[in-house]
C-alpha cells in the first residue's frame, strides 16, 4: 500500500438509496483509496456483500462478534482516514444520538470519539427527514463534531417529491477528495 493512499470506512445502512454505496465505492477505489464496508442490519435487505467485496477487495463487516475480529469496532478509527455513513438511515442517525453500542457501526462511532472526521449522508422520505426526531438527532451530531452532508431535492423513491435525496455518489466522491487531498 502506498502511503499517499488515503483509508475510507464507508458504512452502509437501510436505506432505498444503498445501491448507491456501491457507486461510491467503485469511485474512491478508482481514486486510489482503500474503502473498508461495514453493512448494518438494515443494509442486508437492500444490498449484497459480494458487491462491495467485489468492488473493494475486502471483506465486508457487520458483526460486532465476528470472530478474528473481536478488535475491528477498536482498530478501524485508527485505521481509517475518514468514517462515512452513506446512506444514513433514520434508524442508525437516531441510534448514533443516543450512543447505542450493540453493532458494530454504534462502537466504532464512539471509540472513533471523533478523532477522524465522522461524516453522515442522510437518505429518508422528506417527511421522516422533517421529523423532530431526526433533525433534533442531526443537530446535536453536528454540535458533536459530525459533518452532516445535505441531501438533495427531487424524486424520492415513495413517489414523493422532496427533500431526503442522498447526495450523489460523485459530489460525495469530490468532497472526500477535498478533505483528504
Ligand atoms: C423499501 C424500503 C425503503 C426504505 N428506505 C429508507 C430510507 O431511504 N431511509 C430510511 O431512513 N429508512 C428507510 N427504510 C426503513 C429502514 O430500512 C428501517 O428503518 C431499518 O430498520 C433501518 O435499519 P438500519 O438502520 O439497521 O440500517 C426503508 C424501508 C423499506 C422497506
Amino acid at each position: 500500500m502506498s502511503s499517499t493512499e488515503t483509508r475510507i470506512v464507508l458504512q452502509v445502512t437501510g436505506s432505498i438509496a444503498a445501491f448507491k454505496a456501491a457507486t461510491l465505492a467503485s469511485l474512491l477505489v478508482e481514486a486510489g483509496s482503500e474503502v473498508q464496508v461495514i453493512v448494518s442490519e438494515g443494509a442486508r435487505y437492500f444490498i449484497g456483500e459480494s458487491t462491495f467485496e467485489g468492488l473493494t477487495g475486502r471483506t465486508v463487516l457487520g458483526n460486532v462478534f465476528e470472530r478474528g475480529r473481536a478488535h475491528d469496532h477498536i482498530n478501524l478509527a485508527d485505521w481509517a482516514d475518514l468514517l462515512l455513513l452513506y446512506p444514513a438511515s433514520a434508524n442508525h442517525i437516531n441510534r448514533l444520538r443516543a450512543g447505542l453500542a450493540d453493532d458494530l457501526l454504534g462502537c466504532l462511532f464512539l471509540a472513533n470519539n471523533f478523532r477522524k472526521p465522522y461524516w453522515i449522508a442522510p437518505a429518508m422520505n422528506s417527511n421522516m427527514l422533517a421529523h423532530p426526531a431526526v433533525t433534533d438527532a442531526l443537530t446535536v451530531l453536528e454540535g458533536w463534531g459530525c459533518r452532516i452532508l445535505p441531501t438533495g431535492e427531487g424524486r424520492l423513491a415513495c413517489g414523493a417529491v422532496g427533500y431526503g435525496r442522498l447526495l450523489e455518489p460523485e459530489q460525495t466522491a469530490r468532497l472526500i477528495r477535498e478533505e483528504l487531498g
